[in-house]
């Protein structure tokens, strides 16, 4: 059986035990516990955990999944990987061990036709349910249902909290008894080589809560995992997964590519494993939006790609190659993961400028690397390896195989605790950070009120001060509800001002100190604030307008972005102020100058239809029904705000908008820049903020007019003369110099020494290849002449010293450099006509002149 068809077999079978089949789900979960879908329960969190109801109560899937926690043993053993298929099926309050217990027996015995007397059970030590299903329904004899804890049969959460429950596994004998036990019986419990786990079914009927409780769940859920790869190794009968006929046409492609063989030496089979692995993990992550960053999910596929890369090099590549085994992934796998069919051509040019990228931090880091083992002996340091690491990303254990080859030494130890101080360093900033934000007040005002924000229909409200506390030359403040914004979600907080019978303040910063809670941060301009005092709220309309127009525009802008250039278009941050909007995004290269026009005329064109701006409050159930869940980042049980633009942009948000598309005005870009591999940044301004940078674009404009006193028509003409004029001036200044440097030479005193004229002069500030020129000029047409021509700049000093033909059978120039190097204290050389000699040490050029002249005197 084939891989392709033992995932079609483990479906059709579910199918009819009355299951509904899905596609997978994407590998980035609309879960804000989890970094990628670790296993095939994940897209079902909300439905085990009883916050969605389901719409089918048996589901069956083969989910991709991503698990990065062992990626170091990827590659050294048969089976690690990091993506892999799982096989799954589901019951959501449906049926629960017996059927879930039942069905997997039939399917591996009956359809994978695996011999029973190679099937071991194992199952958490007190579920006697289970226990007896084993034994009395299917038939297991006693001592092959090992019983064991809750470190290996209790599965989940995925995350840290949510539903989990106690588990149970089929375990397939390989026969391999390599670490069984000499004096007991071999079991799963202690044996992992001769024992494989094949599938798990997961028993999930508990929640676990923050403080790691665990709550019964409102049902008994089933949740079953089985790894395609490794089933496929054992029905295929071969060593590992990397054999199975899922993977071997991408480890052929890793061969010809890479010009190597597998199953010929082990350190290289390691190598072209981990590419195997790390060539679908890659693939899938970008055709799923990641991109390679430094933060995150793009982390996460940077370091993948990147090691897949390094290995390659091990293997001896020299230039990017990993795209051509995605090529290989997409052959494979694009039948049924037909995403990566339609996002080929971006898989493929962001690995290939990714692995550019790195390659060039190789070579880099190479260059510093030599410089380094020049100066190390027998052992380079922890802190250059760490240094390394730090400027380029260079890879340590390259510096261990580079080390290693030249016969070096690696402090790795000095390595290990530099970065460690480094990664406490960021550790203590983060939690300085989080420690401000959630003072003990706060806490426990949150557990009594809520602060009602009415913003969204008023810019001024009455309202309580419920608590206030001081803080420097500021108070904070929190009234009962309010109707300044809270900086959030990118949008900055509004400002403005708080009013009461003998007293004001200006509101400086609004922000939510905790969920729930709006804190002022306000400046007293007289009288006091107390708690149950009654005020008037005033925001600062004007900002917000402009900030409003801002955010809309933002939206606009993200819309027209992802039809202008794909839907793998992602915001990955955003800022929105009253003078301009920020909006970073993922793409994989610079915008073109047409690309921006383009952009912008769209943003426009929506403007000018004054299309009507429109916000709804709605449940999350709600959302989730109408298909809202893509776009879905909060938490669950929020309610949600979507802000709705005609059929031109759909968002969640908690924003504030203009009424009408028209209210922004004008929109303008005024900068496209990058600002990670991946991620690129657009700044833009709307409304009066638009029109006063193209009037300042204007003022520049005029200003260089009246400088170069011409008019707007002609002032490219202008510049152009300008510039063409300098050139020509530019031309024969140097003409002048050169003429002057040659006169000064001609000039210079020329000594008799014996039969030998000696020539030397100190050149001001030349280049070296001019000081070349004027030393050819010294020699033509000379015998028995012998030329020392310094230049020097500041501290330093350049010498060329020539010798005619004629003479270099007695005087050799390459000696003279040397030695004047010396003196001069720096290096020099060359052959007996033609030598250099540069320094640090101008005022010692006289000494090399007498050194010379007695020189000749001798000779
Ligand atoms: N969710 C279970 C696992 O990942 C089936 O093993």
């Amino acid at each position: 059986m084939t891989g392709d068809e033992l995932r079609q077999e483990f479906l059709r079978f579910f199918e009819s035990k009355g299951h509904k089949v899905l596609p997978s789900a994407s590998l980035i979960p609309n879960d804000p516990q989890l970094l990628f879908t670790v296993a095939g329960m994940v897209p079902f969190k909300p439905i085990f955990w009883g916050k969605v109801e389901p719409v089918y109560t048996r589901i069956a899937t083969c989910q991709k999944c991503l698990r990065t926690n062992d990626i170091d043993n990827v590659g050294r053993t048969p089976r690690h990987q990091t993506f892999f298929e799982m096989l799954g099926n589901f019951s959501f309050g449906d049926y629960f061990k017996k059927e879930a217990i039942t069905w997997a027996w039939e399917f591996v015995t009956k359809i994978l036709k695996l011999p029973e007397e190679k099937l071991w059970v194992t199952i958490y030590k007190d579920d006697e349910e289970a226990f007896k299903i084993w034994r009395d329904l299917v038939g297991i004899p006693e001592k092959k249902i090992v019983r064991m804890g809750k470190d290996t049969n209790f599965w989940g959460p995925a995350g840290p909290t949510g539903p989990c429950g106690p588990c149970s596994e089929i375990h397939y004998d390989t026969g391999v008894m390599d670490d069984c036990p000499k004096n007991e019986e071999c079991t799963p419990a202690n044996s992992d080589k001769r024992f494989l786990e094949i599938w798990n079914l997961v028993f999930t009927e508990f929640n676990q809560d923050e403080n790691g409780n665990l709550n019964p769940l409102p049902k008994k859920n089933i949740d079953t995992g089985a790894g395609l790869e490794r089933i496929a190794s054992v029905i295929q009968k071969v060593g590992g997964n990397f054999e199975t006929d899922l993977f071997m046409p991408i480890i052929n492609r890793i061969g010809e590519v890479l010009n190597v063989k597998y199953k010929e030496s082990n350190s290289k089979d390691i190598s072209i494993r981990v590419i195997a692995d790390h060539s679908r993990a890659v693939s899938f992550l970008i055709a799923d939006g990641v991109f390679p960053s430094n933060e995150e999910r793009g982390y996460v596929l940077r370091r993948i790609l990147r090691r897949a890369v390094r290995h390659g090099v091990l293997l001896g590549a020299k230039k990017p190659f990993l795209h051509f085994i995605n090529d290989a992934v997409i052959e494979k796998m694009g039948k049924t993961y037909p995403e990566l069919v339609e996002r080929r051509k971006l898989i493929l040019e962001v690995t290939q400028t990714e692995e550019e990228r790195f390659f060039k931090t190789i070579v880099q880091g190479n260059e510093m690397l030599n410089d380094i083992i020049a100066k190390s002996h027998k052992i380079i340091s922890g802190e250059d390896v760490f240094k390394l690491y730090d400027t380029y990303g260079f890879p340590p254990d390259i510096v261990v195989d580079v080390a290693r080859e030249r016969g070096l030494e690696v402090d790795l130890n000095e390595f290990e605790r530099l970065m460690e101080l480094q990664r406490e360093k960021a550790r203590s900033a983060r939690i300085e950070v989080e420690f401000a934000k959630s003072s003990e007040d706060y806490n426990r005002l949150a557990k009594t009120i809520k602060t009602a924000f009415v913003g969204y229909e008023t810019l001024n409200c009455e309202a309580t001060v419920i608590y206030t506390k001081k803080q420097d030359s500021r108070l904070e403040v929190v009234f009962d509800k309010t109707c300044f914004y809270a900086e959030r979600g990118g949008q900055v907080a509004d400002t403005g001002k708080i009013s009461w019978d003998n007293g004001s303040a200006i509101v400086e910063h609004v922000y939510v100190p905790i969920e729930g809670i709006i804190a002022h941060v306000v400046r007293l301009e007289y009288g006091e604030l107390h708690q149950g005092m009654r005020v008037r709220l005033q925001v600062d309309k004007e900002k917000r307008d402009a900030t409003a127009r801002n955010h809309t525009a933002t939206h606009l802008l993200h819309a027209a972005l992802r039809k202008a250039l794909g839907n793998h278009v992602k915001q990955s941050g955003s800022l929105v102020a009253p003078d301009r909007l920020r909006f970073d995004f993922t793409h994989y290269q610079a915008l073109t100058k047409d690309e921006i026009e383009q952009i912008e005329n769209l943003v426009n064109s929506t403007i000018f239809e004054a299309l009507p701006v429109v916000t709804q409050e709605k449940s999350y159930k709600e959302a989730v029904a109408e298909g809202a869940i893509a776009l879905f980042g909060e938490k669950y049980g929020d309610v949600v705000r979507v802000v709705k633009i005609s059929n031109f942009s759909e968002e969640l948000c908690g924003g504030t908008h203009v009424k009408n598309t028209g209210n922004i005005g004008l929109f303008k870009i005024i900068s496209e820049s990058a600002i990670s591999a991946g991620t690129r940044r657009i700044e833009a301004t709307t409304g009066f903020n638009a029109l006063n940078y193209l009037r300042t674009k204007e003022q520049l404009i005029e200003n260089i007019c009246e400088k170069l006193g011409t008019s707007q028509d002609e002032v490219s003409l202008r510049i152009e003369n300008l510039l063409e004029k300098n050139h020509i001036m530019q031309r024969e200044l140097e003409q002048l110099r050169s003429k002057s440097l040659t006169l000064q030479l001609k000039q210079a005193p020329v000594k008799q020494i014996k039969d030998i004229k000696f020539l030397y002069h100190i050149f001001d500030d030349v280049e070296s290849n001019e000081l070349r020129n004027l030393s050819d000029i010294a020699i033509s047409g000379e015998n028995s002449l012998v030329a020392l021509l310094f230049s020097v700049s500041r501290d330093k000093v350049n010498l060329i010293v020539r010798v005619t033909q004629d003479l270099t059978k007695k005087i050799k120039a390459g000696d003279i450099a040397k030695y004047a190097a010396q003196i001069l204290e720096g290096g020099g050389g060359g052959r007996p006509d033609f030598a250099q000699a540069g320094g640090k040490n101008p005022t010692k050029i006289n000494e090399v002149i007498e050194y010379t002249k007695r020189l000749l005197e001798q000779k």
